[in-house]
């Protein structure tokens, strides 16, 4: 039986991990929330692992893209120093960590999928911190996987993509942007990526692990009006209306060959 830890539980990607891991009965699961461990915290990072696990999964993150612009200490607390502080502890006992990242530590200049030796090059604070956390995975580990991945929804989150899968109301007007590409991305779909790449045994290493579907905010809402036969107007904001302040990539799409391949070779359940 591999015992599985999950920091950041209580966030959605943590929350598709609880959801789905009784479909993987070789392992056990330990979920910890921000309460109950804060990777801030490395006496409680050592307390946890005075127990033996088999690998630890980071979803743990300061993911608020917007307000990390002004709160830059409390975006490289969790994104870099707690990143540090897990890291520390894991090399310690040995123990492999599965941290997950973001396309955005890419500027969306290029016009083709980033693949994973693509230079990175952050355009917003948020990018720069989750590049820094990886940065000191990269300095110090062997056993990692980093999995970068993009727009997450779930029925859980409370970002523009989980809303618009949630409750709307019909009177709501969405405003949705029409010139960032991305790959949204469901949550339960990533989750499995990655228990299923520890579970396989796949080779230590980055992977890109996103939707398949390129599109923006816009098209995305509109698929999701159709399909779920609502009502509501979309609009394109203006700059004013979109009230954005940290700059996005334009071209914000992972390029998954080498997880897919890896997949293809291994069956996943
Ligand atoms: N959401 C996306 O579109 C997206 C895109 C690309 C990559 N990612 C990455 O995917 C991972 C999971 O994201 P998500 O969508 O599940 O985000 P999320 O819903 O915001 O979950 C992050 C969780 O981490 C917790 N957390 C924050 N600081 C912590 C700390 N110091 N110690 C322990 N837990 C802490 C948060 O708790 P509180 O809420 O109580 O602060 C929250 O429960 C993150 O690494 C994120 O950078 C997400």
């Amino acid at each position: 039986m591999k015992k599985i830890v999950v920091l950041g539980a209580g966030g959605q990607l943590g929350k598709a991990l609880q959801e789905i891991s009784t479909q993987y009965g070789e392992c056990s699961f330990f979920f910890k929330s921000k309460k109950e461990v804060t990777i801030l915290s490395k006496e409680q990072i050592k307390k946890l692992f005075q127990e033996k696990f088999d690998v630890c999964i980071n979803c743990a993150a300061y993911t608020d893209v917007e307000k990390a612009e002004t709160n830059e200490k409390e975006a490289y607390a969790a994104n870099e120093i707690g990143v540090s502080n897990l890291v520390d502890v894991l090399l310690k006992h040995n123990i492999p960590l599965i941290h997950v990242s973001t396309s955005y530590i890419f500027d969306g200049t290029k016009n083709t999928p980033y693949i994973e030796e693509d230079t990175p090059n952050p355009i917003n604070l948020y990018g720069r911190s989750k590049l820094a956390g990886e940065e000191i995975i990269l300095k110090n580990l062997k056993d990692y996987y980093i999995v970068r991945t993009s727009w997450v929804y779930s029925k859980w989150g409370n970002n523009f993509f989980s809303r618009l899968t949630k409750n709307i109301a019909p009177e709501e007007t969405i405003l949705a942007e029409n010139t960032q590409i991305g790959t949204p991305t469901k949550a339960e779909k990533l989750a499995r990526s990655i228990l299923d790449l520890f579970v396989l045994n796949a080779p230590y290493g980055i992977y890109h692990c996103s939707g398949s579907k390129k599109m923006t905010a816009y098209t995305f809402a509109q698929k999701i009006v159709k399909k779920r036969n609502l009502s509501n107007k979309i609009m394109i904001p203006n700059a004013t209306t979109l009230k954005q302040v940290a700059k996005r990539p334009v071209f914000d799409v992972l390029d998954n060959h080498k997880i897919n391949t890896f997949f293809k070779k291994h069956n996943p359940q």
